[in-house]
């Protein structure tokens, strides 16, 4: 268990590989988005151990409606799965969970559980576990935008009021820290529109594992990484 002194306050995840994983060992994607699913729940529980306040994890995207409708359905399948199981036997974690994304579009059953896990667990006093889910950093910022226009448009704020805290206040993260440090396994170089305006001063680990394979260990040594990196925000 991670014992250094100095601790991320929001770690992103880009859960990346799953489809690979599946696919070394001869077996369906579906079954890499089985294992993936259960390595989240291993890996949010311990976040929420050693004491990370904020947790986001990218589990779906703006863009991963273009994938297989097989696939698809098998990752919705998996969704209302877990949100079932959080229902149940996520009460005893103090972790209050949260959504980002358009969350509009999903299945009415989906939106259903979505919301009932988000009321059953608003008053936890732990980790707060963010899920993205139909999410996309463009899609957010977009969204952004048409709400300030609309302020602007009812005349509630004035062109030239539109400041890094206005945007800040439409985002889905709104009063949250921004990530300290974003963990991206699987070895892919590129931020996949994850939390695009959140992460201008976010450390990235990137790390040669497989999604389904990336363990605690894994993640000690991306926050011993983390503490290495001298962090400058644009100074000197
Ligand atoms: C990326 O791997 C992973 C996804 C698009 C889905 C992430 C979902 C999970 C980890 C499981 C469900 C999560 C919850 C919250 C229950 P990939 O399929 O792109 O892998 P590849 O790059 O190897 O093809």
């Amino acid at each position: 268990m991670y014992k250094g002194q100095h601790l991320p306050e929001h770690v992103g995840i880009i859960m990346d590989g799953n489809g690979r994983w599946a696919k070394k060992r001869g077996l369906p994607r579906s079954a890499g988005h089985v294992a993936g699913a259960s390595n989240f729940r291993t890996i949010a529980k311990y976040c929420s151990q050693i004491g990370i306040r904020y947790l986001t994890v990218y589990a779906f995207s703006t863009e991963n409606w273009k994938r297989p409708q097989e696939e698809v359905k098998a990752l919705m399948r998996l969704f209302r799965q877990y949100l079932e199981e959080a229902l149940r036997d996520f009460t005893e974690e103090n972790i209050r969970t949260r959504f980002i994304g358009d969350v509009s579009v999903f299945a009415p059953v989906l939106r259903d559980l979505i919301e009932q896990v988000e009321e059953s667990s608003k008053n936890k006093t732990g980790m707060v576990l963010n899920i993205a889910m139909n999410y996309g950093g463009r899609a957010e910022l977009t969204h952004a935008m048409r709400q300030l226009a609309q302020e602007v448009k009812h005349g509630s704020m004035q062109p030239d009021e539109i400041d890094e805290a206005a945007i800040e206040r439409y985002l889905y993260t709104a009063g949250q820290p921004d990530p300290d440090l974003i963990i991206r396994p699987s070895g892919e170089n590129r931020t996949s529109n994850f939390l695009l305006w959140q992460s201008a001063y976010s450390e990235y680990v990137i790390m040669d594992i497989l999604w389904p394979d990336f363990t605690t260990e894994d993640l000690d040594h991306a926050l011993e990484e983390f503490v290495k990196r001298n962090r400058r925000f644009g100074g000197i």
